[in-house]
């Protein structure tokens, strides 16, 4: 076994202690914590999430959404949709998500995260102190619940019909596994509720746990 402090040692990079995230957190008077959008192509993931972004700035506070735009075309754009590479993009994910989360600001991930087992990784990794004394960065996990009918039916992109002829390999839901969330914190069905009552949803949640005011 070797330690992260051995290991960092081995390789000569130091951790440079930082301000506290309470210190951070009281200097922007605003608590930093990611909420997790999960579900199939096609579920209204972006969609509620940029609604719930716009309402988040409109009231004053600080939030960014990390999506496929600004993730597959930079950062991640090395990878593809295999389950190894999947399991690296959303790993990849939940590191950014964790830096914004740590800086006072609410991270919004909008990404399938098709796989249970990813999306612990990315909750455990909020749970963990970057530093002695910081608190756990609070994760809300959204499962953006809707039948592959559904889906399917909306199909924006033409995807699913182009999955279903065989022209798209590991296609979430007809060629690949979606794994449900067993117990999310909140789970909105897109296609029972408008945008703005899944936004409320979420905000509601929010509030009552004493996240946002
Ligand atoms: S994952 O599983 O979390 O790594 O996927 P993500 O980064 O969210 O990317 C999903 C979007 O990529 C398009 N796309 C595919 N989705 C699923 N399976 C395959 N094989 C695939 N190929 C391309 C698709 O447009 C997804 O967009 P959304 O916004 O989810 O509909």
């Amino acid at each position: 076994y070797i330690s992260p402090k051995q290991a960092s040692q081995r390789r000569n990079i130091t951790w440079h202690p930082s301000l506290t995230r309470h210190e951070r957190n009281g200097l922007r008077a605003q608590r930093g914590f990611t909420v997790w959008f999960t579900g199939l192509s096609a579920s209204g993931k972006s969609t509620v999430a940029t609604a719930l972004e716009q309402h988040l700035l409109h009231i004053g506070l600080a939030a960014y959404r990390l999506d496929g735009d600004n993730v597959r075309f930079g950062l991640n754009k090395d990878l593809g949709f295999s389950e190894k590479d999947r399991n690296e993009n959303i790993r990849r994910i939940a590191e950014v998500a964790k830096l914004f989360a740590d800086s006072s600001t609410i991270a919004l991930t909008s990404f399938i995260s098709p796989y249970r087992a990813d999306r612990q990784i990315a909750r455990d990794l909020h749970a963990t102190a970057s530093q002695a004394g910081d608190d756990p960065l609070p994760f809300i996990e959204v499962f953006v619940d809707i039948p592959l009918e559904e889906a399917e039916k909306r199909d924006p992109k033409g995807l699913y019909k182009k999955a279903r002829a065989g022209e798209i390999k590991d296609f979430t839901g007809i060629s690949a596994p979606y794994e449900a969330p067993e117990s999310p914190e909140i789970t909105i069905r897109t296609d029972q509720l408008s945008v703005e009552d899944c936004v409320r949803k979420i905000v509601e949640y929010l509030a009552e746990q004493g996240l946002i005011t």
